[in-house]
């Protein structure tokens, strides 16, 4: 058994963290003292979970990159290395969802989903690979879905968030000789605002699509950010060390 350190300080990068599920893994990444980078699309508004993590006395900073653009994401992780230590740990947690059943499905709506989950988790991963190897420590979570198993409406982003499964196996194996692990993690069902707007999508209220929902789901509820953050958290961190090219539902049993 080894014995419990506290963690050294490290620069963890989190893509979509101006809310949601990545504002919960960024805040919980900064107050395990780590500092934590939160990539988001220009527009949005990372405002309350800067703020969350600057009241907690931890380290963040926003940096505007659009994970689907190559420059964006070259110019973005060049700014993380000038302002903190090179990363390390790497959340590819972006996402969108275009749902529409197969024969409405526009090609935009199908590329914009791919181009997202895959292109995005793509180029953040190459961007940060070579400083994780020559550090010789390396945290790469990429988030997929229990939608990955099949989903009515969601030809683009199951076929997405299988994608992910794949892209996590392949860096596993390429990247473990160099103390890099890379795993996935499938949420189920998860209230942020894209749960919200899955409902508005299907006209549903919420209360009314949460109730439908729950009784799929084994624990009987819907999850929380914080449940996603705390397994990613763990993957990130020393104790997950010999854990690699793993795929852990974080879905209250609900299994797709
Ligand atoms: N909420 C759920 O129930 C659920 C279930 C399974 C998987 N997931 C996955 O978890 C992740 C987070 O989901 P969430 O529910 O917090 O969603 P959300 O919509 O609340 O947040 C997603 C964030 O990603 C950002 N983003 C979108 N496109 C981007 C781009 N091109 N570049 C940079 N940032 C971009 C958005 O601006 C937003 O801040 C996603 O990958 C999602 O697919 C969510």
């Amino acid at each position: 058994m080894t014995d419990a350190h506290p963690a050294p300080r490290r620069t963890a990068v989190v893509t979509g963290a101006a809310r949601g599920i990545g504002a919960a893994i960024a805040a919980r990444l900064a107050l395990q003292g780590n500092d934590v980078a939160i990539l988001d699309l220009p527009r949005s508004d990372a405002s309350a979970v800067l703020a969350r993590i600057e009241q907690a006395g931890g380290s963040a900073r926003f940096f505007a990159t659009d994970v689907t653009d190559e420059a964006d994401v070259a110019r973005a992780i060049d700014a993380v290395g000038a302002t903190f230590d090179p990363p390390s740990i790497l959340v590819n947690n972006a996402g969108i969802t275009r749902d529409s059943l197969l024969f409405k499905m526009s090609l935009a709506e199908w590329e914009s989903v791919i181009a997202v989950h895959l292109r995005g988790a793509f180029l953040m991963t190459r961007a940060v690979e070579a400083g994780m190897r020559a550090g010789g420590w390396g945290r790469i979570v990429n988030l997929s879905s229990t939608s990955a198993e099949g989903n009515r409406g969601q030809a683009n982003y199951s076929a997405a968030k299988a994608g992910v499964v794949g892209f996590t196996r392949t860096v596993a194996a390429e990247l473990g000789r160099y103390g890099v692990t890379c795993n996935a993690v499938a949420p189920g069902f998860i209230d942020t605002e894209m749960l919200r707007a899955t409902a508005d999508r299907l006209n549903v209220d919420f209360e009314v699509f949460s109730a439908d929902a729950t009784a799929r789901i084994p624990l009987r509820t819907i999850g929380r950010p914080d449940d996603v953050a705390a397994t990613v958290c763990f993957l990130a961190g020393d104790d997950a060390q010999y854990i690699t090219g793993e795929l852990i539902r974080v879905s209250g049993g609900f299994r797709g």
